[in-house]
């Protein structure tokens, strides 16, 4: 007699599991998104972190080598920016975006790049494992990006048993699998993409990259909500969990470290696709203002802080009248609800009527303002734009505003000075606190203000 299977319900979004079939998810309420799906059987295998030496004997910390992880430069400077200065090797990276914004070309490219860093001619370097294109139309790819490395090699499978095997023979430095979404492993018994199928892939492919010690990318798809598809375990599972953001019509592609246990998180990397593949942008504020139309009501820069880098940022605001009774809010770039904040903010210290318009705020270059130090630029956008009057020319702003219509210092002020100089800009509006703080930048001239009707006033008439 055949022991009788387990099965489970797995919700396919957060990866819940419950005995029975429930129409909504009790854990993150999606509606009928319980698939039944076979358990996994057999021994269960744990993960250790990659380089422990301790070899699962307690030591006292101090004890513990501090030697730094051997870095392996992927040879895109952008990337490496953002992972902390290069690969960790045993490290299991999850690179996420949507359809057609670059995953595969980026990956590619760095493949290339990797392979000959690595040397090891005739050899294995990297292996690149394609669920989703056959070895010609990555073949086609590479020509494309004038790719010729000889020890980067290319599997098409899909099969993760037979992935496993490739990488025991050729012991890869570095494996790419495109996409996660894809491998199946023959003894789980649910479809390819399912919970269980992409968990339990996932699980394998970190545990060969702690024990080989090899550096393992996984190409993750999004769903509409912005979150890998499938589980969101696999987050939690990997080390490092990189996104590209943007459209895929715009010129410019932002890849965001969104974890990473190797090194900061929140950096971002600018990439340009050409035909020839993506390009790292080596001037992103340059970039980001070029096409800014000089001195034009409801438009503001404001240096924001992405990562560890200060980056210029120009936010857009275009108040009109409404022509129905509700008037309209529409923000991109920055979050709804804080602007709605600003906006009331506005109305009740600052005297700018906002109540019978519409209102429209837009970042520019897909760039998404998370920090409150670029609520001040929004204000002002606006404020200029419903006045028609632009903000003065080369001239910044940041800072936090409170409740009360207060200014208020946010941190980092030198950085975002410093980068603000460095674009040419000859002034700054800022927070009366940061201002006493610190030294004085050459080429800048700092005008601290303590309310919102200061900085009103020196942004739009001073
Ligand atoms: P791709 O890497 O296939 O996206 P993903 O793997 O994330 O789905 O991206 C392909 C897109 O990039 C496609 O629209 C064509 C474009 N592209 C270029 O513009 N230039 C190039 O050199 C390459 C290779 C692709
Ligand atoms: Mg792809």
């Amino acid at each position: 007699m055949s022991p009788k299977t387990r099965t489970r319900f797995l919700c396919q979004e957060c990866g819940y599991e419950a005995a029975a079939w429930l129409g909504r998810c009790p854990d993150c309420g999606s509606w009928n998104s319980m698939r039944e799906e076979e358990l996994a059987r057999g021994p269960r295998r744990g993960i250790t972190a990659a380089g422990s030496d301790s070899g699962g004997t307690p030591l006292p910390l101090t004890e513990v080598s501090t030697r730094e992880e051997e870095r392996l430069p992927s040879g895109i400077g952008e990337l490496d920016r953002i992972l902390g200065g290069g690969l960790v090797p045993g490290s299991v990276i999850l690179l996420g975006g949507d359809p057609g914004i670059g995953k595969s070309t980026l990956l590619l490219q760095a493949s290339e790049a990797l392979a000959t860093g690595i040397g090891r001619e005739d050899e294995c370097a990297v292996l690149y494992v394609s669920g989703e294109e056959s070895a010609r139309q990555t073949r086609m790819r590479a020509e494309r990006l004038k790719i010729s490395a000889a020890n980067l090699f290319v599997l098409c499978e899909t099969n993760l048993d037979a992935v496993e095997r490739h990488c025991t023979e050729l012991s890869p430095r570095v494996i790419v699998v495109d996409s996660i979404q894809t491998m199946y492993r023959p003894e789980t018994s649910s479809a390819p993409g399912s919970v269980s199928q992409v968990r339990e892939c996932a699980a394998s492919m970190i545990y060969l990259a702690k024990r080989r010690g090899a550096t393992v990318f996984l190409v993750g798809h999004v769903t509409k909500e912005g979150a890998i598809a499938g589980p969101r375990v696999l987050e939690h599972m990997v080390d490092t969990v990189l996104y590209f953001e943007g459209e895929v019509h715009d010129q410019y592609r932002l890849l965001r470290t969104v974890k990473n246990r190797f090194g900061p998180t929140n950096e971002i990397g600018i990439f340009e696709m050409g035909d020839r593949g993506l390009q790292p942008v080596d001037n992103p504020s340059r970039v980001l203002l070029e096409e800014r139309a000089g001195e034009v009501p409801g438009s503001a820069v404001v240096p924001c802080i992405e990562g560890t880098r200060p980056l210029l940022v120009e936010v857009q605001a275009l108040v009109t009248p409404t022509s129905f009774g509700m008037p309209r809010r529409r923000v991109s770039g920055a979050d709804y609800n804080r602007a709605s904040l600003l906006f009331a903010v506005l109305e009740k210290r600052g005297g700018i009527i906002l109540h019978a318009h519409d209102i429209f705020v837009n970042v520019v270059g897909g760039v998404k303002l998370q920090e409150p130090a670029s609520d001040l630029a929004i204000a002002l956008a606006v404020a200029s734009s419903l006045k028609e009057k632009p903000v003065r020319a080369r001239s910044a702003v940041f800072g936090e505003l409170g409740l009360g219509g207060e200014v208020r210092a946010v941190n980092q002020s030198l950085a975002r000075i410093r980068e603000c100089a460095r674009l040419g800009f000859d002034r700054c509006i800022l927070s009366q606190h940061n201002v006493e703080g610190i030294e004085a930048v050459k080429g800048i001239e700092t005008i601290g203000v303590r309310m919102l009707g200061e900085a009103l006033e020196a942004g739009l008439n001073g």
